[in-house]
Formats: structure tokens, sequence, C-alpha cells
């Protein structure tokens, strides 16, 4: 007996991961812990039960996991055919196959390319494929790799800076590129990338400058007006209020913020390198000693020095925040203004794809998105006709890949369109099973289980997952399968070497 057909202590959940099929299912699972050979067992039950393979669609990783699951599915059923069950496979078929299951399998294995076994853009193509007037895509438009893709992105980006800082046409990019060149143009190429891949990207909010400007000149009055009130007098924290009130005074009397020259001064003005540590932030304020010393001189007691400390630390803590608060505004106001200049050069790129018959990744992830979204009939024909859909790798936190399978095997309820909200209400197809024969199953890595003040702690972002999947039917795979075949592997080897020397002698 092979250590691989020995039981496994999740054997339960890879047999109702292969073998049932009336539900949508969550296979998590570490690396190495037999998701994929599930998946493709999955697929091997299904052909044996009749299903069809056309309506089965496989979405992987990369394009070398499609391959490889095909390989494994029609290795699969190769072997099935011909009785002999895979060690993968044994735990759901204890009683082997029945003869209808080999006849299924035998028509099933003629027919295996007609899986559809593919990366996610691969899929949404075969989605739009049939509809491209409700896709809104040229029929005959050709698809760009990644490498293409980016390549001539890169290239529209060039010649759009070129043409845009060769105009004198002012404003907060070419202010910036006056000041620093390099790092501008690397700012326009993340901004323009971000654009690409969120279409619908805004910057974040931002709050008027002039309430941050009051802010930072008050603080630093009240600071000054504090001092002055005192009874001792410390060096060198008059010599941080003059700093301070410096600043506030170059502030006041520099370029209006308003204005693309004014907005870049601020973005780039430094605190005044007496009040900074080497690497230019605001030194921390440790003037205990000094402010014991200065109370002695004017005859107060330890103890007022202390205050007198302490107030002075809560002033300048309050221009120092005032101050990074203020910079940090003036950044997002020059973030948001220019992602709005750089927007035409998504333009430039939608044109340059229509007029060359091109479609990139991203057309084909938002095409299938739109076309799964706006038109119920497509919906519903695309969800009959792949009425097993498998995800491998499934990517929770990208939120039009979820989108997508969404709408494709759930039911949305009357004609409420948000499709975040699928699987949550009652009676919902997903994420049990769908009113249709259909299901959904997605596999993918476990995740580091976050505590529940962790998790409310992190911030939504673009890396939360999309949807929740608490409500999906789960099955955890946990055995380490790699390390036992390297185990199993190792000590053969170690065997084999304690035999040898005997076997010589
Ligand atoms: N139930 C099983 N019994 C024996 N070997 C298995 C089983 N499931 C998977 N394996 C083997 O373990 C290795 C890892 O499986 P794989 O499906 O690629 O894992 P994952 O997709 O989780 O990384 C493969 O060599 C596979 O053949
Ligand atoms: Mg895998």
């Amino acid at each position: 007996m092979s250590s691989m057909s020995k039981m496994l202590k999740d054997d339960s959940a890879r047999r109702d991961a292969i073998s049932l099929h009336d539900r949508s299912i969550l296979v998590e699972a570490g690396a190495g812990s037999g998701k994929t050979a599930v998946m493709a067992g999955r697929i091997a039950a299904m052909l044996a039960e009749g299903v069809a393979p056309c309506s089965i669609a496989a979405v992987t990783f990369t394009e070398l996991a499609a391959s490889e699951l095909l390989s494994r599915v029609r290795e699969f059923v190769a072997d099935l055919s011909s009785g002999h069950i895979a060690a993968e496979l044994r735990v759901a078929l204890p009683d082997g196959l029945s003869q209808a299951h080999r006849g299924n399998l035998a028509a099933a294995s003629a027919a295996i390319d007609e899986i559809t076994c593919s990366t996610i853009h691969g899929f949404c193509q075969r989605l739009i494929k049939p509809y491209p007037v409700e896709a809104d895509i040229d029929p005959g438009a050709g698809v760009m790799d990644r490498n293409q893709a980016d390549l001539a992105f890169i290239e529209i980006v060039e010649a759009w800076l070129r043409e845009r800082l060769s105009g004198g046409q002012g404003g907060i990019l070419a202010e910036m590129v006056l000041h620093s060149p390099g790092e501008t143009v690397a700012l326009i190429h993340k901004i323009a990338e971000n654009l690409r891949r969120r279409r619908t990207l805004a910057a974040p909010p931002v709050s008027p400058l002039a309430g941050h400007l009051t802010a930072f000149r008050q603080a630093t009055a009240d600071f000054a007006a504090a001092l002055d009130g005192t009874a001792a007098v410390e060096p060198e924290t008059v010599m941080i209020v003059e700093r301070l009130t410096e600043m506030a005074t170059a502030l006041a009397n520099g370029p209006d913020p308003a204005t693309p020259t004014g907005l870049v001064r601020l973005l780039t003005s430094r605190p005044h390198p007496d009040l900074c540590t080497k690497s230019g932030t605001f030194a921390s304020y440790r003037k205990k000693g000094k402010w014991a010393a200065a109370a002695k001189q004017s005859g107060l007691s330890k103890a007022d020095g202390d205050r007198l400390n302490d107030a002075a630390e809560a002033h300048y803590t309050a221009c120092c925040d005032a101050w990074v608060a203020l910079v940090q505004a003036a950044a997002g106001h020059a973030l948001a203004a220019l992602i709005e200049e750089a927007r035409p050069i998504m333009e430039r790129y939608r044109d340059h794809k229509r007029a060359s018959a091109q479609l990139d990744f991203d057309d084909l992830i938002f095409a299938a998105r739109d076309l799964l979204r706006d038109h119920d009939d497509v919906r519903s024909a695309l969800g009959q006709r792949f009425a097993h859909v498998l995800v491998d790798e499934f990517q929770d936190t990208d939120p039009l890949q979820t989108e997508i399978f969404w709408r494709l095997c759930g039911e949305p309820v009357d004609d409420d369109n948000d499709w975040d909200r699928i699987p949550n209400p009652a009676g919902r197809a997903l994420p049990g099973r769908r009113s249709q024969a259909g299901d959904l199953s997605l596999s993918r890595r476990r995740r580091r289980r976050l505590c529940p003040g962790a998790r409310r702690l992190s911030r939504p972002g673009p890396r939360q997952p999309a949807v929740d999947l608490d409500q999906f039917p789960l099955l955890r795979l946990d055995s380490d399968l790699r390390q036992r075949a390297l185990r199993g592997r190792a000590l053969g080897r170690w065997t084999a070497g304690l035999h040898r020397p005997r076997s010589v002698s």
C-alpha cells in the first residue's frame, strides 16, 4: 500500500468536494493539499454522472494551470474508463463505478475538449464572443496579450506626456515636472496604470487647504502666546517658536496654494531644518531638563518646570500635527489634480485599441461583467450554457472577477442589480444551489485568520474580500500532500541507503 492510498484526515471533505454536485461549494486549503486534484476529480465525477462536457467551465489562475487541470481530467477519465480508480478519487468512489457511469465516461472522453478550461480572461472571451452586439465589442477584434498591451499603453503615456509638456500649457503637471521631473513622470505612469486597471478610479476626497493653513498658523500663534505668558524662559523653546513662526509667515507670503505654483510650493515645503531630525521629519520635543533649569533660575519649583514642559510639548505637537496635515492635504490636492489631468490618456488608449481592432485583458473582463449585468436574457442563457462553474485559486479580493461569477451562477432578486447582495438574501441560489441545475465551486488558499479586532481595524481597501463567502458550504482540506509525497520519497531513499551496505557485503 503506497503512503498516498492511506486514509487522510480530511477524506470526508475530499469525498464531498468530488461527489456532491447538487450544491455550490467552497474548498479552502493550503498549497499542496490537493485543491486542483479535487477540482479535476469533481469534473471527472460529473462526467461519470452524465454531465455534458460543454456545460462545464473551469477557471484557473494561469494558462499553464488550465492545461494541467484539463490533462488531469483527461487522465482521471481515461483511468476510470479502463476500470482503474486513481488514488485521488478512491475516497469518493469506494465501490467503483457502475456500468452507467462507465458509459457516460466513454461518451465524455471523446468530448473532453468541450470543457471550457482557461484563465478568467479566456473565459470572459468565451462569454462575450457569441454576443458582440450586446457586449459592444468588435467581433473581429483580436486580443492583445499582457506585454503587447503594456507596451502600447506605455507608448501612449509617453507621447501624451511629451505633448502635454511641450505646449507650455502650465498646470500642476508642468509645475511638478519643473520641480522634480523623474519623480513626476514616474508618478504619472503609476496614475495612468491605476486608471487603466480601475476605470472608475477617483481621487480620495480632499479637505480644503485654507482650513489647514489657518490651523497651522493658529497653532503657532497659540504656542507663541503661551510662551509669552510664562514666568520662566527656556531659550531652546523660544528658538522653536521663532522657527515655527517663520514657517507660518513664509506660507502666508508664498504663492496662493489654489494655483499650481502655490500648491507645488506647499507640497515641497519642508519644516525648518533646525526643527528636524536627519531624516527631515520633526524632532521630538525633549526639554524636561531644560525647563527644570529655566524654572529654577526664575525661582519656580520643579513641579512648575514640569508643567511648563508639558504645556510646551502639547503646543509643539499640535504645530507639528497641523503641518503634517497641511502637507498631506496638499499631496491629496496634487494627486486629485494629476488624476484629472491624466484621464485623457485613457481616451487615447481606447482610441488606439478601437483603431487597431484590439481588446486588452481588462476589456474582456469589463465587457463580460457589463454583458452579464446589463442583459438579463444573455445572463440566463450563459448561466444555462455553463451550468457547472469551477474556479481554482479563486481571487476573492478581485471584485470584478467575483461579480462575473456571481452574476453568472446566481439568481438576481427582482430587479435588484446590486450583485454583491446576490449571495445573501434567503431563498437565493448562491451560496447553495441555484434554481436551474447549476453550481459554482470555488477553491482558494487558506488565509490566516484575523482576530475579530484586527478585522475591524483593517480598513476596507482593494485587498479586502469583495464578497462575504461565509454562507458558502465550506470544505477544508488540511493534509499537506506534497510534504507527504516528499517524506515518502525521502523515507524510500533512506531505507535504500540502509539496505545498500548489506546487499554489497
Ligand atoms: N487524495 C489524494 N491522494 C493522493 N495524492 C493526492 C491526492 N490529492 C492530491 N494528491 C497529489 O498531491 C499533489 C498536490 O496536489 P494538487 O492538487 O496539485 O494540490 P494544490 O492544488 O492544493 O496545490 C499532487 O501530486 C497530487 O497528485
Ligand atoms: Mg493547485
